[in-house]
């Protein structure tokens, strides 16, 4: 399976934040510690074809913020560590039982599922590990990012998102349940991705709480376009199954929506991300922030 990366429609600036980001993450897991293949297993993962997407917000937002992008690298870091480890588990057979992934057989398909799973653990508690020896943040700065980050890692974000969604399959939600469950099991992560860099950089208050809503529409369209995707998109520019969703019977935005609502409301929630950066606009340059919200309007995968 081809993986096209999303680097061809970024400009230089994010090709660069993103080459810098897969640089570091190439080395963050070391060889063969137990003599087991373990860190093999999550290198697999971790340095196949992702987009990047969520450390790459973490690094734009700093950079809008006029803060060294360097202050953000390893929470970002992080962050696409415990995203792997959520797709490593996300694609398990007790869960949405795939077979592709980043353009490469899933980790279990690979490596087994008992390794998948404790490859999954490994990559979420290294993430925390790779704050806490953060020596560019203050301790306060790092210990509000852990804080952060296990909110929305856990039980009241991606965690909770992904049960809620698991619990919803084969079964008729309203529209107000799938919103809950697009902004836990995939917003969480990108507010993150965000407020992080606000963490850093610390603004003020009202740019923090315009970021703040900005990172939650943003993370909402994330998730209506993932599921067009999955009805509509190209496996081979994917880089993982399509048809998922409808085999598992989930319910997603375009089951409840019909393709053209969930279009609409995709449009919606750019228009209002985009308003929030006008707000903005008079203290930042957010063209960056801009040119994400449209890739993730626009992104074939
Ligand atoms: C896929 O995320 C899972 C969702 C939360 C929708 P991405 O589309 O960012 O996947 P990668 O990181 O590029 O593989
Ligand atoms: C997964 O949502 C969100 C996660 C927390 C991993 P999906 O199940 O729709 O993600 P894909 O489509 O498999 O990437
Ligand atoms: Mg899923
Ligand atoms: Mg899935
Ligand atoms: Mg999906």
């Amino acid at each position: 399976m081809l993986l096209m990366r999303m680097n061809r429609t970024m400009n230089p600036q994010m090709n660069k934040y993103i080459s810098l980001i897969n640089d570091e993450l190439k080395q963050i897991v070391p060889s063969s510690f137990l003599g087991t293949n373990l860190e093999e297993s999550m290198q697999y993962s971790l340095e196949a074809g992702g987009k990047r997407i969520r450390p790459l917000l973490t690094l734009l937002t700093l950079q809008t913020l006029n803060k060294d992008i360097h202050y953000g690298m390893q929470t970002a870091l992080a962050l696409e560590m415990i995203h792997t480890y959520s797709l490593i588990h996300d694609d398990l057979p007790s869960m949405d039982d795939d077979d592709y992934r980043r353009g490469q057989l899933t980790n279990h398909k690979v490596f087994g599922e008992w390794k998948a799973i404790l490859a999954g653990d490994a990559l979420l508690t290294k993430a925390f590990q790779l704050i806490s020896n953060d020596h560019l943040l203050a301790t306060e700065v790092r210990i509000q990012i852990i804080k952060r980050l296990s909110e929305a890692s856990g039980h009241m974000g991606m965690v909770g998102g992904q049960v809620l969604d698991m619990e919803s399959e084969n079964k008729e939600i309203d529209l107000e349940t799938l919103q809950l469950i697009h902004k836990t099991k995939t917003g969480a992560l990108l507010k993150f991705a965000v407020m992080a860099a606000v963490d850093i950089a610390q603004p003020n208050n009202h740019i923090a709480q315009s970021l703040e809503r900005f990172s939650e529409h943003l993370g909402l369209m994330f998730q209506i376009k993932d599921d067009l995707l999955d009805v509509y998109g190209d496996e081979d520019k994917l880089g993982k199954s399509v048809g998922s969703d409808v085999s598992n019977h989930k319910s997603t935005y375009v089951s409840l929506l019909g393709k053209k609502g969930a279009e609409e409301k995709l449009n919606d929630e750019a228009v209002a991300a985009k308003s929030i950066l006008n707000e903005i606009e008079r203290d930042y340059d957010v063209s960056n922030l801009s040119e994400i919200v449209d890739l993730f309007a626009n992104r074939d995968h």
